[in-house]
C-alpha cells in the first residue's frame, strides 16, 4: 500500500540504543548473580536515552522499529484490565503446575525466579511477585514499568528488546512467560529455541498467541482476501489490515500457528500442553445459568477491544493507509461490536511445556 496519510510522526532523537550499539539496558541495577555471563551489555538507564517517541498522536516505544503498537497511559491501562479480564475467562491466574514448579525449597537450591517477556503493564509479573514472594521476578520490556506502580522489592524491571537475543538470561529462570508480544519479535521460533536454554532443568514455558484472525460463530476463519473490498464484517476487516501492518514492521504474525508445533518439536521440552480460548470480540446473545457473568465479560470486552481500535491507529497510519479509512474501519468496527448481529471471536492459543530435567542424549 502507498496512500498519504496524516504523518505526524514526531519522533525525538535517539541517542541511546542502537546508535551507541548498547544493546541490552535495564531499569534497575543488575544483581549479577541472578545472571550469567552475557554477550551484550547490560547498563542503567541515563536521562540521555529517549525511551518514547510520539506518533499519529500517541505514544510509542522509542526502541524497536517492529513494535508499533502505543506505550502509553491508554494503552497500560488497556492491557491491566485485559490481564483482569483473562483472569476471569481463564479462571486460573497461572498455568496449572507453575506453583509446583515455583515451590520454595530447602536446601541448597537456587533462588526460584521467574521472567515476563514483552511484559507491558506488567500486570502478570506483578502477581506473580506478590504471590510468590520467595521468588525473583525479573519484567522485560521496550520500555521500563512504570514507575507509579507500586513495585514489589522482590520485582526488578528490565529494558531489552528480545529481538537482540536472549543468551544474558540462559540457566536464570525456573519459569518464562510470554503472552502477547509476537507483534514485536522479528522470529518467535528462534525465541522459542533460546527459551529451552533460559528456562533451568524442570523450569516451565508459559506462551501466549492469537493470529491475528477473526472467527465467526461455529470457529471457522473469515478471510479477507482484497485489500479494496471494504465491507462489513468490520472488526475482521480492521484486524486484516492490521495483520499485514504488523507483517510489514517484522511482526511474527504467525507464531500462534506455529505455536504448539515450534515448541513440541524441540528436543529439550516435555509434557506440552495446548489450549485454545475463543475470545468474543463480538459476543452471541446471552442466556442461560452462566449469562450474568458472561454480560460482564462482555463489557470488559467491549472497552478493551474498542480501547485496541484506537491503540493500532500509529502502526495502520505509519503502513501508509489513508485516514479517512483507518477511521472508518474504526467507527464500524466499534459500531459492529455495539451492535452485535454478527458474532465474531478472536483464538488465543496458549502452550506450555516442561524443561527437561537432563538435556536430550543426542544433544548431551
Ligand atoms: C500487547 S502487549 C502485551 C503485554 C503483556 N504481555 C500482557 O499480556 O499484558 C505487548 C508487549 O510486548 C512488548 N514487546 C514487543 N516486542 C518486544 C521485544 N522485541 N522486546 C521486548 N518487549 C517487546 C511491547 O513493548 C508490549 O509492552
Amino acid at each position: 500500500m502507498d496512500y498519504d496519510s496524516d504523518t505526524e510522526s514526531d519522533a525525538y532523537s535517539m541517542e541511546a540504543a542502537s546508535e551507541s550499539g548498547i544493546s541490552s539496558v535495564t531499569s534497575y541495577n543488575v544483581d549479577q548473580s541472578m545472571r550469567s555471563a552475557s554477550p551484550v551489555s547490560v547498563m542503567s538507564i541515563d536521562s540521555t536515552m529517549q525511551l518514547f517517541k510520539r506518533e499519529y498522536g500517541r505514544e510509542l516505544n522509542n526502541y524497536s522499529d517492529v513494535y508499533n503498537l502505543p506505550a502509553d497511559e491508554e494503552e497500560l491501562d488497556r492491557l491491566d484490565l485485559q490481564h483482569q479480564m483473562f483472569i476471569e475467562i481463564f479462571g486460573e491466574k497461572y498455568a496449572p503446575c507453575m506453583a509446583d514448579v515455583l515451590e520454595d525449597e530447602d536446601g541448597p537450591t537456587e533462588k526460584k525466579s521467574c521472567l515476563d517477556l514483552g511484559c507491558g503493564a506488567g500486570s502478570w509479573i506483578t502477581d506473580v511477585a506478590r504471590d510468590f514472594p520467595h521468588v525473583n521476578a525479573v519484567a522485560v520490556d521496550l520500555i521500563p514499568m512504570q514507575a507509579t506502580r507500586d513495585m514489589p522489592s522482590n520485582l526488578r524491571s528490565e529494558v531489552d528488546d528480545i529481538n537482540l537475543g536472549l543468551e544474558h538470561y540462559f540457566a536464570d529462570f525456573n519459569v518464562v512467560h510470554a503472552r502477547l508480544i509476537a507483534a514485536g519479535v522479528r522470529d518467535y521460533h528462534r525465541m522459542i529455541d533460546q527459551l529451552a536454554h533460559v528456562v533451568r532443568p524442570g523450569g516451565l514455558v508459559d506462551l501466549s498467541e492469537f493470529d491475528f484472525y477473526i472467527y465467526d460463530i461455529n470457529h471457522q476463519r473469515v478471510l479477507f482476501d482484497r485489500d479494496n473490498d471494504i465491507r462489513a464484517p468490520w472488526w475482521g476487516r480492521w484486524m486484516h489490515f492490521l495483520h499485514d501492518a504488523v507483517k510489514a514492521k517484522g511482526g511474527d504474525v504467525d507464531a500462534a500457528t506455529n505455536l504448539y508445533g515450534w515448541v513440541s518439536q524441540n528436543p529439550f521440552f516435555e509434557d506440552v500442553t495446548y489450549t485454545e480460548h475463543w475470545l468474543p470480540i463480538v459476543p452471541e446473545p446471552r442466556v442461560g445459568p452462566n449469562a450474568a457473568r458472561m454480560k460482564k465479560i462482555d463489557e470488559t470486552m467491549k472497552s478493551n477491544v474498542t480501547t485496541f481500535l484506537g491503540s493500532g491507529r500509529p502502526l495502520l497510519l505509519g503502513n501508509g493507509m489513508p485516514e479517512p479509512l483507518v477511521t472508518l474501519l474504526e467507527e464500524r468496527a466499534a459500531r459492529e461490536i455495539d451492535e452485535r448481529k454478527v458474532p465474531q471471536f478472536t483464538r488465543l492459543q496458549c502452550v506450555t511445556a516442561r524443561r527437561k530435567l537432563s538435556p536430550p542424549s543426542e544433544l548431551s
